[in-house]
């Protein structure tokens, strides 16, 4: 696991420069959940495939940007799941982004997740590891990741972080963030789920939600790459992941780019959410 770490550290400080001095455009190819690629996006997919293709221990990935899986190492032990660049359309109005990884053994899928990575490009670059605790690391200025702590979470949080259009949001979800809303909590909101998430993380915990709307009847953000990661991270730091109903890491990926409902928080606010959803 060391060695799959270090090359996420490598491959973070080359994607932190490409944000930093490479093209905003895009490209001219749309990825499997129909996003225009960027250019980073691509640029960043490229960086963490070659650094991992220096680590034998990984025998597959699996990429936002890449239609299907890919062999690096056949006797490799892990499947890596990553989004290489997650809130891209952000740079362009230079807020924080993100990279995010899953790493499963045996099969891509929530019952296989064994640990969870992901690297904020923010004013500070921060990398955070969740294996058996959730440990927090902060680039420092020879290039190597040091050791801050240990992220917890409280029972309970002040930051609200409401995704997706509202207008197709269910009266019911309504209700809920309504009534979080009114027992006052705050809201926080960037549009990247890293940023947003590692605020709550850091903040002492809150709820980070992107409920089913009526547009997209099965959420926005994908399990492999971005669900089931940041499950595993907020389990370990002694919060909960739901998808409304069920928790995360009892759902089940039928193909790479599926997606879901997905509410991340400490346990009073995914208390609050299992209460309302479960009516309906
Ligand atoms: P990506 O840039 O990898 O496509 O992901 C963006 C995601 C996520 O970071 C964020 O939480 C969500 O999109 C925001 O969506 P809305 O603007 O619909 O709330
Ligand atoms: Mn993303
Ligand atoms: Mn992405």
């Amino acid at each position: 696991m060391k060695e799959i770490i270090d090359a996420v550290s490598r491959a973070a400080i080359r994607i932190k420069k490409t944000i930093e001095f490479g093209d905003t455009g895009y490209s001219s190819h749309i990825n499997k959940t129909g996003d225009t690629q960027l250019k980073l996006d691509i640029a960043s997919d490229l960086i963490i495939e070659e650094e991992f293709s220096k680590v034998t221990s990984i025998k597959s990935i699996i990429s936002e940007e890449k239609e299907e899986a890919k062999t690096l190492h056949e006797n490799g032990k892990y499947i890596v799941g990553y989004d290489p660049l997650d809130g891209s359309s952000l740079v362009d109005v230079n807020l924080a982004v993100g990279s995010i990884f899953a790493v499963y053994e045996k099969e891509a899928n929530a019952n296989s997740i064994v640990a969870a990575i992901y690297v904020v490009y923010g004013p500070r670059t921060e990398m955070v590891a969740a294996i058996d605790d959730v440990k927090l690391y902060r680039l420092d200025e020879n290039g190597s990741f040091k050791e801050v702590k240990t992220i917890k979470l409280n029972e309970k949080g002040k930051l609200n972080a409401t995704g997706a259009t509202q207008k197709g949001w269910t009266p019911y979800h309504k209700k809920l963030i309504d009534e979080i809303f009114a027992e006052g909590y705050r809201l926080r909101y960037s549009g990247g789920m890293v940023p947003d998430l590692h605020q709550i993380l850091l903040k002492g915990g809150g709820l980070f939600s992107y409920p089913a709307t009526t547009d997209t009847p099965k959420g926005k953000l994908r399990l492999l790459f971005e669900v089931f990661p940041f499950a595993f991270v907020f389990e370990k730091a002694l919060g909960a992941a739901v998808d409304g109903k069920k928790r995360i890491l009892d759902l089940h990926a039928s193909h790479i780019h599926d997606t879901s409902p997905c509410f991340f928080g400490s346990h009073e606010e995914i208390k609050k959410v299992l209460n309302e959803y479960a009516k309906h």
